[in-house]
């Protein structure tokens, strides 16, 4: 594929100055990045797709949400490797910002930037009329802590089994708990649902097939779920690793 300056070029050697690039189409957005609200440790997504032709070039900037006019550009490895960017140049042009193990610094706004103007790397222009942007706030909160029971393991004596208690316990989180439920291999548990930020769910007689991946998941008034995995194991394990 040729490169406007390529077209270009081919066009005055055929000295046809009179049609240059009649099919040229200003970048523009066809999907934005959208702000979010995320944990500390977890990770989070920026979607960009930009239509133009030629096929606009994208590129990522952030700022600190208190100095959003010192905007400075986003690389592939870039803070320690937790940021990555994914882009691919087809149709249209479509980039993927991700940055993963989250910490209270990395909120801030994102922007997507996107052009094909010749001149977008000509230092001499102003970016702001050479590109186009759009832009997602990221917030970052503490991870709320969980204190939960330890795995257990199912200890199967003839006919009679000791019940067992698994416990959570939300000791510290930054924004108003709303609600707390249990799940089991990932789905919800029925009738478990509380408002309390302490947590039980027992299983009085447990059988081999109570074993699986219990979860008690707290929910907040304007922050993410949050979560903790308790491992019940069959004392037998038939899911040896292989
Ligand atoms: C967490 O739970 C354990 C018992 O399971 C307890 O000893 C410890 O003090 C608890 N920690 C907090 C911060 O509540
Ligand atoms: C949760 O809190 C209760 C009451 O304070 C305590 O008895 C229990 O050990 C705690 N469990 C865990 C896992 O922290
Ligand atoms: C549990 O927490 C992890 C880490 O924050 C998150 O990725 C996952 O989606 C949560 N799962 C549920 C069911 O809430």
């Amino acid at each position: 594929m040729l490169s406007y300056a390529g077209m270009l070029a081919l066009l005055l050697i055929h000295g046809n100055v009179m049609l240059p690039y009649v099919s040229s189409q200003n970048a523009g957005f066809v999907k934005s990045p959208m702000s979010e609200i995320k944990l500390t440790g977890d990770a989070f997504e920026l979607y960009c797709d930009v239509v133009g032709n030629p096929v606009p070039e994208i590129q990522w900037w952030y700022a600190d949400i208190n100095r959003a006019d010192s905007f400075k550009q986003l690389w592939d490895g870039a803070r320690k490797r937790r940021v990555s960017i994914n882009t691919a140049y087809g149709a249209n042009g479509v980039s993927v910002l991700a940055i993963s193990r989250l910490t209270l610094e990395d909120a801030g706004i994102y922007e997507c930037r996107a052009s094909n103007d010749p001149r977008r790397n000509d230092l001499r222009q102003n970016p702001s009329i050479t590109w186009i942007r759009t832009q997602a706030t990221i917030s970052v909160l503490q991870k709320p802590r969980i204190n939960s029971s330890d795995q257990e393991i199912l200890q199967p004596k003839s006919g009679q089994e000791l019940p067992i208690t698994l416990q959570c316990n939300l000791t510290n989180s930054h924004s108003t708990h709303r609600e707390t439920f249990w799940m089991k291999n990932g789905l919800e548990i029925p009738n478990t649902r509380t408002e309390h930020k302490h947590t039980k769910f027992k299983l009085s007689k447990p059988r081999t097939d109570d074993s699986g991946e219990y979860m008690c998941v707290y929910s907040f008034k304007s922050a993410p779920n949050a979560n903790a995995s308790i491992e019940v194991k069959g004392k037998k394990s038939f899911h040896k690793t292989h």
